[in-house]
C-alpha cells in the first residue's frame, strides 16, 4: 500500500500544508477500481468501514472530536456514493461508478476551497490571432489513438495540493509534452516558478490562473527551470528565478478552435493538450476511474473552473470514445491519476465544456 505516500497524511491538517507533493504513480500499486460495498445502514458497519478507509489512506487526525467530525463527512460521502453506484441496478448497463477515495472526509465546501478555482477562466482572444498549425492535417493521417503516457511524453502524475493552481499543473504538463517530443528529453518542470513568477493580470497563485498567460511568461522570460530546481511549496512565493537554468523553452501557444472536438483531435494527436474544464461536481470528485466518465450518466455543465492535460485519446472495446486526461489531484484519484472522459458526446462544447478553451505551447 502506499501508506507512505505523501499525501495520505496531506489531510490531517487540511488547510494549512505546505508540502512537497509530487507524487511517484508507478509506486502506488494499490486498487481504487473496487466498487463500494453499500453499508448495512447501521452505524457499526458505516465506522468499521471508515476504520478501513483511515487505515487505508493511512489517515490520521490531532484529536478524537476531529475524527467524530471527519467520521460525519465521510457518512454523508459514502451514502452519496452508495446511492450513486446502486441507482444503476441489476442487469443496468455497465457503468463507471464512484468510490471513497482521499477526498472522502472532505465537505464539498472544502474540497472546492482547495480544488476549484472560485471564477471562470478569462475568455481567450480568438484563434485567428495565434493561428493553428494542425488545422490542415488530413483526419486520415492520425492515429486511431494515442497515448503520449507510452511515448515519454508524460512525467508521473502530480499533486496541487492545498492550493487551486491547477493551471500551472495544466500548462507544466503541456510543456513537458511538446519539450520531450521536440528533443526525447522528459523533465519535470517546475509549477512553482510559475506560480511565483508569472504573475500578470489573471495568474494568482493558488487562487486564479491561465494558462495561455502562462504560456506567454514561458516565452518572454526564457523558458522553465526543472522541478528539481524550483520544487512545488503549494503556496505563492516570491520570484526566484535568476540564476536557475531554462531546462524547457517555448516559442509561443497556439489555441484549438474552439467548440470542435475534431479540431482538438488533431491537436492531441501532435502533442500533449491544455484543457479547461468543469470539475466542481461530485461524479468527478470522487469517480473510481473504471470506465469513460460521462459514458453514463455523469452530470457537469460547461462552467470552466479546472484544467487538466490532454495526454490521449482512443476508442475502448464497445466503441466509445474518449479522451484521456492528466489530472494533478495526485495518484490516489480516479485511474492513478488519470481519467477517460467521453469524446464527441457532448454537444459541440465537448462533455463538461472540454472543448472550449484548449491551447498548446508551440516549440
Ligand atoms: C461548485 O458547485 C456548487 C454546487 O453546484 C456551487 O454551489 C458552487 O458555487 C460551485 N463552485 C464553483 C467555484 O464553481
Ligand atoms: C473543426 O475543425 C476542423 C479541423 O480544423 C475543420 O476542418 C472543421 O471545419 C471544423 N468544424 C467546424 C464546425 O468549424
Ligand atoms: C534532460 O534535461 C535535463 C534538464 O535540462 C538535463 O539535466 C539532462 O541532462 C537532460 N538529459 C539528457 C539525456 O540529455
Ligand atoms: C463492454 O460491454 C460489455 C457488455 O455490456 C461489458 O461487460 C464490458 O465491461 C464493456 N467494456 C467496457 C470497457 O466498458
Amino acid at each position: 500500500m502506499a501508506s507512505s505516500s505523501p499525501d495520505s497524511k496531506r489531510l490531517t491538517k487540511p488547510f494549512s500544508l505546505a508540502t512537497l507533493l509530487v507524487m511517484v504513480s508507478c509506486c502506488t500499486h494499490f486498487a481504487l477500481a473496487a466498487r463500494e460495498v453499500p453499508a448495512a445502514g447501521n452505524d457499526k458497519a458505516m465506522r468499521e468501514r471508515y476504520e478501513k478507509w483511515m487505515a487505508e489512506h493511512g489517515r490520521t487526525y490531532k484529536n478524537s472530536a476531529e475524527k467524530a467530525r471527519r467520521f460525519e463527512i465521510f457518512k454523508s460521502n459514502a451514502h452519496f456514493i452508495d446511492s450513486y453506484n446502486a441507482a444503476a441496478g441489476p442487469g443496468a448497463k455497465s457503468r463507471p461508478g464512484l468510490t471513497t477515495n482521499n477526498f472522502a472526509d472532505l465537505t464539498e465546501a472544502e474540497f472546492n476551497n482547495i480544488y476549484i478555482r472560485r471564477r471562470s477562466l478569462p475568455r481567450p482572444p480568438s484563434v485567428v490571432e495565434t493561428g493553428f498549425m494542425y488545422g490542415n492535417v488530413c483526419l486520415s493521417h492520425i492515429p486511431a489513438s494515442i497515448d503520449w503516457r507510452e511515448k515519454g511524453a508524460v512525467t508521473p502524475v502530480k499533486d496541487q495540493g492545498s492550493c487551486g493552481c491547477c493551471w500551472a499543473f495544466s500548462a507544466v504538463a503541456a510543456v513537458e509534452g511538446i519539450h520531450q517530443i521536440k528533443t526525447q528529453n522528459l523533465t519535470s518542470l517546475s509549477e512553482q516558478q510559475l506560480m511565483d513568477c508569472s504573475t500578470g493580470a489573471n495568474n494568482r497563485g493558488c487562487n486564479l490562473g491561465d494558462m495561455n498567460e502562462a504560456f506567454r511568461h514561458i516565452v518572454h522570460s526564457g523558458g522553465l527551470t526543472t522541478e528539481e530546481a524550483y520544487g512545488y511549496e503549494a503556496k505563492q512565493s516570491t520570484c526566484r528565478s535568476s540564476g536557475k537554468q531554462a531546462a524547457a523553452k517555448i516559442r509561443g501557444f497556439q489555441y484549438v478552435p474552439p467548440l470542435n472536438e475534431t479540431a482538438l483531435l488533431l491537436a492531441v494527436a501532435h502533442q500533449p493538450v491544455s484543457i479547461a474544464l468543469d470539475g466542481n461536481n461530485t461524479a468527478f470528485r470522487f469517480f473510481d476511474g473504471t470506465g469513460i466518465f460521462g459514458a453514463a450518466d455523469e452530470q457537469c455543465t460547461t462552467e470552466l473552473n479546472h484544467a487538466v492535460t490532454a495526454v490521449g485519446y482512443g476508442t475502448d472495446e464497445n466503441g466509445s470514445k474518449y479522451w484521456l486526461m492528466k489530472n494533478s489531484w495526485g495518484s490516489r484519484w480516479a485511474d492513478m491519476g488519470y481519467v477517460k472522459i467521453a469524446r464527441d458526446v457532448a454537444s459541440n462544447t465537448g462533455l463538461c465544456g472540454l472543448a472550449m478553451q484548449a491551447s498548446y505551447p508551440v516549440a
